[in-house]
């Protein structure tokens, strides 16, 4: 069994919104309690439509907010109960990479001193050292030598996405979170980007928790998928479970939704109407209930929770007779 780098538990992440002047503050339940496990060395993909919540879950995990509730453990460290020093041990053990490379590079600093300053404030390395360090990993993520002196805006969105997963890698965390790291570049670099991520992963064994939209490109790097629906996981599995026998009817919709190759692949559609709601007022019961085709009245009254079922975890009342 291989060991397991991040435990979340019904974590919780709620924003106070001003609705106007004199008009008194909302709640968007942004992240409305996820729980799920992260083994070294294994990705697990996160997928919803726009607005689910994903990135509001990799804010928890990389601890750039607190969670409103719920707990979170990370290498073995439970962050609610973590002194200073140990969150910045773990600060350095779960990386972000970000979709827009450029936001998250300092347009000032040439790329070999980007590269090593997190070797800079977190290791005793000589400078000579880190060179050599940032001068193996650029070339271990396809840049060349004369890269060191250039600065950000000087490469191609591609190259530019290769030196955030280099500046990540850095520091050879545990857990590298990655929010939609590929959704940015064309298509033909894409694969390059994913390649080198899972290769990364191979060579230093990082877990990842890897969020997409885009099921095809989940396929090629998952081992367990999570499907979220308006800051809740509605279904949990492993990748070849969720791909071949989704259970879930919002997992059944983002599939045939999914242009496939593969003429067997095309499974019997399942359409979704409307919109995603609003997390600030949340529908009644299943928040899937409003757009899902076999929706009964216990659906708008009972919130259902995530249960196993057939090797998935599944949040849905009528898991079985639709999967009959
Ligand atoms: N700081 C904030 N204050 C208020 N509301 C927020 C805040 N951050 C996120 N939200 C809301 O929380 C919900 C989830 O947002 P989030 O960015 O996590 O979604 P997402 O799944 O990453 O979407 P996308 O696929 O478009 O990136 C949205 O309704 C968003 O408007
Ligand atoms: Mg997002």
């Amino acid at each position: 069994m291989s060991q397991t780098v991040l435990q979340a538990r019904d974590l919780t992440r709620h924003y106070e919104v001003s609705q106007g002047f004199m008009k008194p503050k909302a709640m968007v339940k942004a992240l409305n309690g996820v729980s799920f496990e992260l083994k070294a060395g294994k990705t697990l993909a996160v997928v919803g439509e726009s607005g689910c919540g994903k990135s509001t879950l990799a804010r928890q995990l990389t601890l750039i907010e607190a969670p409103t509730s719920g707990s979170l453990v990370l290498d073995g460290v439970d962050i609610a109960r973590a002194s200073h020093a140990e969150l910045k041990a773990l600060r350095s053990k779960v990386q972000m990479v970000f979709q827009n490379p450029y936001a998250s590079l300092n347009p000032r600093q040439k790329i070999g001193d980007q590269l090593g300053e997190p070797l800079l404030i977190n290791t005793k390395l000589s400078a000579s050292e880190r060179e050599a360090k940032v001068r193996a990993m650029m070339q271990r993520v396809g840049l060349r030598p004369e890269h060191y002196y250039r600065y950000p805006h000087m490469f191609s969105g591609g190259q530019r996405q290769r030196i955030a997963i280099a500046r990540a890698m850095m520091l050879q965390p545990q857990i590298v979170v990655a929010d939609e790291p590929t959704s940015a570049l064309d298509v033909s670099i894409q694969a390059q980007v994913l390649n080198l991520f899972m290769d990364l992963q191979e060579e230093f064994h990082t877990a990842y928790v890897f969020i997409s939209h885009n099921l095809a490109v989940v396929e090629h790097v998952a081992d367990d998928v999570m499907v979220m629906y308006l800051g809740r996981a509605v279904e949990v599995g492993s990748k070849e479970a969720i791909y071949s026998q989704p259970l879930h009817p919002y997992t059944k919709a983002l599939l045939s939704a999914t242009p496939s190759v593969r003429e067997e692949d095309r499974r019997a559609k399942i359409k979704i109407s409307g919109e995603l709601p609003s997390p600030l007022n949340p529908p009644t019961g299943c928040a899937f209930h409003k757009r899902c085709p076999f929706a009964t009245e216990r659906c708008s009254q009972e919130v259902p929770q995530l249960r196993e079922l057939a090797g998935h975890q599944v949040a849905c009342h009528h898991a079985e007779s639709i999967n009959a």
